[in-house]
């Protein structure tokens, strides 16, 4: 009898959101003696695989960190390649992920990329806004502290305008501050290229997210790698402080 393939995750036990961080595509491009730019575009051709295969397991938010707050210290030449490469993203993909109902959307402060970029970024989510599908989330320019430093800051307002008051300010209200306001609880975080580490990314929505760190490089990533992330998951069990 011919061997079947193992279900992605088993039914009931997929994650609503899963974030990723996808890390190792300079090295992915060094083990090839390549420049790093090779192993960004083959980062975006991975991109491409598996926010198809998120979306056919049935996951309903994919979160993707593209350019944290801290890239920018990366050299001016490689940011350069980077936006390129979103550039190319938005425009090929846009018409796909409109046809597939998809949502996108941007956290981060993408407002300081350049002005063509956050005119794409715009019209992209303007087009996919009213979709009820599954959500690309793309992390730009994005640090998780900026956005709780930012969420801490607009509630201060509030109650300095007297329109809130401190005592009820809790976790749901905070959370409600946060750019993740309207997406579901992220459930699993996953970290490609073996280290082990959040790098400032959604450290306040992570509070109960199962962690995963696995060694395959970001390029190499595909379906299969993502399915056996999502059976990881469906082993774990979540207690959230409970027993
Ligand atoms: C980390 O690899 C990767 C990044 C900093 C950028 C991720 C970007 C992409 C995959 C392409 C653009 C994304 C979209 C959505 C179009 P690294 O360069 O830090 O690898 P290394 O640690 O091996 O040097």
């Amino acid at each position: 009898m011919a061997a079947r393939a193992a279900p992605a995750a088993e039914p009931g036990i997929v994650p609503r959101h899963v974030a990723i961080i996808m890390d190792g595509n300079g090295r992915w491009a060094k083990a090839r003696f390549l420049p790093r730019i090779a192993g960004h575009r083959q980062g975006v051709e991975a991109v491409r695989r598996v926010s198809r295969a998120a979306r056919a397991a049935g996951i309903e938010v994919l979160t993707l960190y593209a350019f944290s707050s801290e890239n920018w210290r990366r050299p001016e030449e490689e940011i350069s390649d980077l936006m390129g490469l979103l550039r190319h993203f938005l425009s090929s993909e846009l018409d796909d992920l409109v046809a597939e109902g998809v949502r996108l959307r941007v956290i981060g402060d993408y407002h300081r990329l350049a002005p063509d970029l956050v005119r794409m970024i715009d019209q992209a989510i303007a087009r996919t806004t009213a979709h009820a599908g599954p959500t690309l989330v793309i992390a730009l320019n994005y640090g998780s502290q900026a956005e709780i430093a930012s969420a801490a800051r607009r509630l201060a307002e509030q109650v300095a305008a007297g329109t809130l008051a401190p005592a009820d300010i809790d976790e749901d209200r905070f959370a409600a501050a946060l750019a993740t306001q309207d997406l579901p609880p992220l459930d699993l975080v996953i970290r490609t290229s073996g280290e082990q580490r959040l790098s400032n990314f959604l450290l306040w929505q992570a509070a109960y997210a199962e962690l995963l760190f696995i060694d395959t490089l970001w390029p190499d990533f595909d379906e299969a790698a993502l399915n056996d992330a999502l059976r990881q998951y469906g082993r774990r069990q979540r207690r959230f402080g409970g027993l």
